[in-house]
């Protein structure tokens, strides 16, 4: 079976519809084809400060939530980063090959630092560590959002250019991007991603909200001027985002959605979704509950999966650290 590996930040109480379309509902449909590995980095999550007791619940809280969705232990392997070492270590040796300018031309890091009244190296070194937990497991395709395929193509030159200076060691892997949810609107700013970081709370479904708070987010979410629903991205972000949201978690295509909603209004098109979305998240946020009210199977859950990917890993950094020339390991 081919491989697949993506990863999450614990830096929310809540993952939200952006994170569940552009990348979590593949994670979930791959464990059937792949051999799949999925990993909360919470090493990628101090890199903007951070509350440890925070960090900690909201590790378990990812956890529970990637359960909750679907992801079946007994069909991939789920682990914590910082329980796998060597994900930083392969990270110190890619950053050697890694150029300074290379680096900071990722948009991400500039959008992020920008922010910030003092960046931190490990916000510029992010990529990096992210391309070392790719390059660990042989990956083939990476199910992630449009916004992280610039961190795929550093992956995918470091890996070469490492291949061509030691030898052929790693797999090039590729972005697994389905279009059609590769970035879902902020539901207050349709041009602008939905985003832990960036949008309002009425610009955001978490998969942890309440009903009632889901339902009144998307009754308010600004449609556009004009009053047919079709698809239409460039003149249209609002309704189209809401049109991609409603085709995906009712399971109907798009131009089946435009019909049936021919001649009717914003108001009753949106209190469909709402009630679509709200069936669709409230199971999901009673299994998290479930999964957190027993934290010792959740913590057994992640050390098993911890297990399974040292496994892999430790292969591979044995043969990076042979073939950079590293003293034979005592
Ligand atoms: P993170 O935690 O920011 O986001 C998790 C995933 O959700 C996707 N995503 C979206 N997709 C569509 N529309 C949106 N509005 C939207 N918002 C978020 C992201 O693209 C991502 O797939 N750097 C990664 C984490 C990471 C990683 C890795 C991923 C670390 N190591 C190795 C893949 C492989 C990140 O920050 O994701």
């Amino acid at each position: 079976k081919p491989r697949v590996l993506s990863g999450i930040q614990p830096t929310a109480e809540s993952f939200h519809l952006g994170n569940y379309l552009g990348a979590l509902r593949q994670w979930v449909t791959l464990q059937d084809t792949h051999d799949a590995f999925y990993m909360v980095v919470d090493l990628h999550a101090i890199t903007a400060g951070h509350d440890p007791q925070a960090l900690r619940r909201r590790t378990r809280a990812s956890a529970a939530q990637l359960l909750a969705i679907g992801l079946d232990p007994a069909r991939c392997t789920l682990f914590v980063q910082s329980q796998v070492p060597e994900h930083t270590q392969l990270a110190w040796v890619m950053s050697a090959i890694t150029g300074f300018g290379e680096a900071s031309r990722m948009t991400q890091f500039k959008d992020k630092s920008a922010k910030q009244e003092r960046a931190s190296v490990g916000l510029f070194t992010y990529p990096i560590l992210q391309a070392a937990d790719i390059l660990l497991y042989d990956t083939d395709q990476v199910p992630v959002g449009e916004d992280q395929r610039q961190h795929l193509e550093l992956t995918r030159d470091l890996a070469g250019r490492f291949n061509k200076t030691f030898g052929k060691t790693f797999r090039l892997p590729e972005p697994y991007i389905p279009k059609e949810t590769a970035k879902i609107g902020d539901l207050q700013e349709p041009g602008a991603k939905m985003s832990k970081s960036n949008s309002v709370p009425a610009g955001i479904i978490e998969l942890r909200d309440t009903p009632k708070s889901a339902a009144k987010k998307i009754r308010g979410a600004v449609t556009d001027t004009g009053r047919e629903i079709v698809f239409d991205e460039e003149n249209k972000p609002g309704v189209s985002n809401l049109l991609s949201i409603y085709s995906v978690l009712a399971d109907t295509p798009i131009p089946e959605l435009e019909a049936r909603y021919e001649g009717k209004g914003y108001g009753d098109f949106k209190g469909d979704l709402a009630e679509v979305v709200v069936e669709f998240i409230t199971p999901i946020a009673a299994r998290t509950e479930e999964y957190l009210a027993d934290t010792a199977e959740l913590d057994k859950i992640l050390t098993e999966g911890a297990h399974r990917a040292r496994a892999v890993a430790t292969a591979t950094l044995a043969d990076v650290y042979d073939k950079v020339g590293f003293a034979q390991p005592v």
